[in-house]
């Protein structure tokens, strides 16, 4: 019986053009550049215009997928969304997407897991793959968090970030794709980092609005306490299933929310600093979109070459966690002109507005 392996043959980013500093936030609440530099590693952050929403970003970050891939949007057999900032509430994000770019054959799914989903969607993906239920499958992860930024609230706002990563991932013979996985969740913690409305459990309501309920909240020591160790300990538990060493692995590519973080669980595994791949200085946490971001730029710049093995982790809103080793098969050589260089936007002098407002984001 033949077996079905993922290969990724295709990989593109996207962020909004928009870049908001250090500095631009620091007029807004009492924060400073020095701070948050030195508390999460993040320098700059890209936020969406007013009229930009989520399956914007996907739609982008999916099509220079596609195009790198070689692969038309005909041909692709299931759209996989990981995203906690969809358009609407209903209908999911992953249908806009699968309209937008044109995959009229593909079924399409929204997966919500917070920062952990684009592993769960890759994990997700895979397994489509190996029972020979779909051929090709675009998965993307992304996010509008900017919406959802309290302005006021100077622990979480200068923290996130929007963009949109996304892979194609193609059935084949030659062994490759997640050779081991772990997927977690603690829902004990689950108001460690929550929004709390609008949803079944507080509806819109005014007090919803007056209590600024639907903005994120954070209870950032207990989050980076459990990240620190569902980073480390389940990057170790995917490296013993596979019988793999630090040795074995190409690169590492952890969720960016801090770099502190990063830089912890680098050390606690011996990992060499060449081999983990680090961005949040330039798109702060984009939660979901993180890992198909800080990979698409890896792959780009040469990082990881075919054969090679990735390992990926991520932890968040759940909370959640998930790990996986991912083998690279031959990858899809870049056609001139596949939307790699227009990766970069330039950045505008400052999206704060004549009132001290990023715009967009305070009424
Ligand atoms: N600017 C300046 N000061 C700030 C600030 C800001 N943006 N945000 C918080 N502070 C203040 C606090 O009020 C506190 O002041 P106090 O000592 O007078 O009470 C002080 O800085 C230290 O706050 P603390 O929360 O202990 O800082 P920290 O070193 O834990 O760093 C985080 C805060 C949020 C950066 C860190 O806890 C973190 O990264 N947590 C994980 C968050 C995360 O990964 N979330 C995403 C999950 S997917």
């Amino acid at each position: 019986m033949t077996r079905h392996y993922s290969s990724l043959v295709g990989w593109g980013h996207y962020a909004p053009e928009n870049v908001v500093t250090n500095d631009d936030l620091s007029e807004i609440v009492d924060t400073t550049d020095e701070w948050i530099r030195a508390r999460s590693g993040i320098e700059r952050r890209h936020f969406v215009s007013p009229d930009q929403a989520t399956s914007d970003l996907c739609i982008e970050a999916g099509r220079r997928a596609l195009d790198r891939a070689g692969v038309a949007p005909e041909d692709v057999g299931l759209v996989l969304v990981a995203t906690s900032s969809p358009d609407y509430l209903t209908p999911p994000v992953s249908s806009q997407v699968q309209h937008g770019l044109g995959c009229a054959n593909a079924g399409a799914m929204t997966l919500v897991v917070g920062c952990t989903g684009f592993v769960y969607g890759l994990v997700t993906a895979d397994q489509f793959i190996q029972t020979g239920a779909y051929e090709t499958i675009l998965l993307i992860g992304a996010e509008v968090i900017s919406k959802n930024l309290d302005m006021t609230d100077r622990t979480t706002c200068v923290l996130f970030g929007d963009g949109a990563g996304a892979v194609v991932l193609q059935a084949t013979d030659r062994p490759c794709g997640v050779r081991s996985f772990e997927l977690g969740s603690d829902g004990s913690q689950a108001e460690a980092l929550i929004a709390p409305s609008p949803g079944t459990r507080n509806p819109v309501s005014q007090y919803a609005i007056d209590h600024r309920t639907h903005y994120l909240r954070m209870d950032g020591r207990a989050v980076f306490k459990f990240a620190t160790r569902a980073m480390t300990e389940s990057l170790q538990r995917v490296m013993d299933k596979a019988a793999l060493g630090v040795d074995d692995v190409d690169l590492f590519i952890p969720h960016q929310a801090n770099a502190r973080i990063i830089e912890y669980a680098a050390e606690q595994l011996q990992l060499p600093p060449e081999k983990v791949v680090m961005n949040v200085a330039e798109y702060g946490n984009t939660s979901a979109a993180t890992i198909p971001i800080a990979l698409s730029e890896a792959l780009d710049a040469g990082r990881a070459e075919a054969g090679g093995t990735l390992a990926m982790v991520g932890f968040g809103a759940g909370l959640t966690w998930a790990a996986c080793l991912f083998d690279l098969g031959p990858l899809a050589l870049a056609p001139p002109d596949s939307g790699a260089d227009r990766d970069r936007q330039p950045a505008p002098e400052s999206v704060i507005d004549d009132r001290g407002v990023v715009e967009g984001l305070i009424a």
